[in-house]
């Protein structure tokens, strides 16, 4: 029996580790699953809704970490774990992602001797400006088992001197959330709710303090988001970070700005909300990692908003691609995007996105626990 505390912290953890633990507790022979919420994220918008939607069960143990600057929220999530981990002596520790509860987490777990796995593992931008890159590359290098969802990330692995033996390609486990909820998914009524029902539109999503933590960036990008919503509605769900700019912009340009009128602002959405309403989509924008992921699974046309991706193989074999931040690129690819015939639905094939990687996930922690 191997007992196995799956940490999450933020809200592209939660439906990582949802089919991980749904797969322990129906391994409860093989394994003794916890649960472990940092607090990272914690408005209900961003953390409750998602163990509701995803039928995770409550966390065992809340940090209630919250914000701050990286390293006061790392530091935070450091300090609150360590006394967890040394009570509950687990045999493995689970981190997923790249965010900062995943690189404190395994750091302790380093630190104290606990193995650790790290569940899309190997995943690389290139970008050391993005925080998460930096949280990447150090977990990875610090953890016992990585984990990886694509075949490029393998290769990063390897290029950085990774042992081979460390490495096991177990495919994508949130498409095995995707895949769960789709038929859940469908019973949402967001589309009414937001006025799209029947129409084509487009969705937004934007949380990168690249894109959102300058008014005059995020301008540019609304600029370009003014003269796509002309030609079909656009639903932008708001992250709360991209929130408190728009709300000093708004303060700023009460006056004149007219054309945000034609975009349908909303709060952030729950994991079904969300997915079936850019299931539903002509064109998704956006600036997130996961979206990408799921956009090409769906075969959803995609517009990146950033100048490099850690998820290739989206572009390469799926339906993503890179227009970086420009208001003109932005329009011009949008534009040209509504051109092309709606996705017919045909999904692209992405090796090991098939809604099992999950159960590999625990076959490889068993096989790495047996040396
Ligand atoms: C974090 C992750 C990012 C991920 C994103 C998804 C890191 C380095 N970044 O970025 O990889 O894509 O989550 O959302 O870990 N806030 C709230 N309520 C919340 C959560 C946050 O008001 O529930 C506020 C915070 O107080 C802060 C801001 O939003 O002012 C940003 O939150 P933070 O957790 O620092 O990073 P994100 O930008 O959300």
């Amino acid at each position: 029996m191997l007992k196995v505390i799956n940490v999450v912290g933020a809200r592209p953890n939660f439906m990582k580790v949802a089919p991980i633990v749904e797969a322990m507790r129906g391994r409860a022979d093989e394994f003794a699953s916890l649960v472990v919420h940092t607090g990272q994220h914690y408005d209900a918008e961003m953390s409750d809704h998602f163990f509701r939607d995803l039928q995770l069960p409550d966390p065992d143990v809340y940090l209630d970490v919250r914000g701050g600057s990286h390293a006061a929220q790392t530091a935070l999530v450091m300090q609150r774990f360590e006394p967890i981990v040394l009570a509950e002596k687990p045999d493995w520790v689970v981190v997923v992602g790249d965010v900062n509860s995943t690189l404190a987490c395994a750091l302790v777990c380093a630190k104290l001797g606990v193995p650790v796995a790290h569940v899309e593992a190997g995943l690389r931008s290139r970008d050391r400006t993005m925080p998460e890159e930096i949280n990447r590359i150090l977990t990875d290098q610090i953890s016992d088992l990585l984990l990886t969802p694509s075949v490029d990330a393998d290769e990063n692995l390897r290029r950085e001197g990774i042992a081979p033996e460390r490495i096991r390609f177990v495919g994508n486990v949130m498409i095995d959330s995707l895949r769960a909820n789709l038929e859940r998914a469908a019973r949402s009524d967001v589309r009414e709710r937001t006025g799209v029902a029947n129409a084509d539109y487009a969705v937004v999503t934007l949380h990168r303090p690249s894109n959102v933590d300058d008014p005059i960036v995020l301008r540019g990008i609304l600029s370009a988001l003014e003269h796509i919503a002309a030609r079909l509605p656009i639903v932008f769900p708001v992250h709360p970070r991209t929130r408190a700019t728009l709300e000093t912009m708004r303060a700023k340009e009460a006056e004149n700005s007219v054309a945000l009128s034609q975009i349908i602002f909303i709060e952030p959405l729950g994991y079904l909300d969300f997915l079936r309403l850019y299931s539903g989509a002509r064109l998704v924008l956006t600036d997130s990692g996961g979206i990408q992921e799921e956009t090409t699974w769906l075969g959803i046309p995609c517009l990146t908003l950033r100048e490099n991706t850690e998820r290739p193989v989206t572009i390469e074999l799926g339906t993503n691609v890179l227009v970086g931040t420009s208001a003109e690129a932005i329009t011009r690819e949008a534009f040209a995007a509504l051109e092309l015939p709606p996705a017919s639905g045909q999904r692209p094939q992405i090796p090991l996105w098939d809604g099992r990687a999950a159960p590999r996930v625990l076959d490889a922690l068993l096989e790495a626990s047996k040396f």
